[in-house]
């Protein structure tokens, strides 16, 4: 007789929004997203991956801001990142640092009040060199003053460029060993964000 391996329903969703830094079509670190989020559906009850698209926010400028209102497209941003438990951003590096577009999703997002404090998250990214590991430190300062708890461990750097080939020509995750480290971040972000909460795993199992 055949023995069921499915985990139970968790007692509670956690909502990750994640946040590409990337708007190219087929970016590779936009495929890290969509690869969490197979990742969560197929074996981590409990934790939803929603993409939050940065690529329709204007560049900041505060003279947007009319009568303590934000225009639309920053306002849908900022409930979308009001609504998460947790963030994951996957950013390339650009020059050494945070590539522009997720700065300034970041910076409308901080415009008071912050919409992104008191959460944790986690970083990965794929990039060139380093794999993007000067990017990922420059996130982690400007996160000191959004108020964002980063999980520390692990951390993922995919040197997209270098073989064997990570990714498809549409930006798809295919390297198992990047997929099997994505889990295991994905499983410690939870932990962290239940922890933030006042739960814990365990207590999050079953019924
Ligand atoms: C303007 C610009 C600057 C870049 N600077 C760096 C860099 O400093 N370090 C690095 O590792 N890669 C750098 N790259 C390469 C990208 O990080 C790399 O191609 C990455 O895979 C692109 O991510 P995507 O596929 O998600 O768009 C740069 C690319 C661009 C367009």
């Amino acid at each position: 007789m055949e023995t069921s391996t499915a985990q139970p329903p968790a007692k509670t969703v956690l909502r990750v929004a994640a946040i590409s830094g990337s708007l190219r079509r087929a970016s590779a670190n936009t495929g890290l997203i969509r690869a969490a989020a197979e990742i969560c559906k197929e074996s981590i009850p409990g934790l939803q991956v929603d993409h939050v698209d940065i690529s329709e926010l204007p560049l900041l400028n505060t003279d947007l801001e009319v009568g303590g209102g934000f225009p639309p497209a920053v306002e849908a941003f900022r409930a979308k990142v009001r609504a998460a438990d947790c963030f994951l951003f996957a950013s390339p590096e650009y020059n050494y640092s945070i590539s522009g577009p997720l700065k300034n999703a970041l910076d409308w997002g901080s415009r008071p009040p912050n919409c992104f404090a008191d959460r944790a998250a986690a970083i990965l990214s794929a990039s060139g060199g380093s794999g993007g590991s000067r990017s990922q430190y420059h996130i982690r300062q400007v996160g000191v003053f959004l108020d964002i708890h980063f999980i520390n461990k692990p951390e993922i750097f995919t040197k997209a460029h270098q073989p064997p080939n990570k990714f498809d020509d549409d930006g798809n995750l295919i390297d198992p060993e990047t997929k099997e480290q994505l889990r295991k971040m994905l499983l410690s972000l939870k932990a962290f964000a239940l922890r933030l909460q006042g739960k814990t795993a365990s207590s999050e199992q079953g019924n």
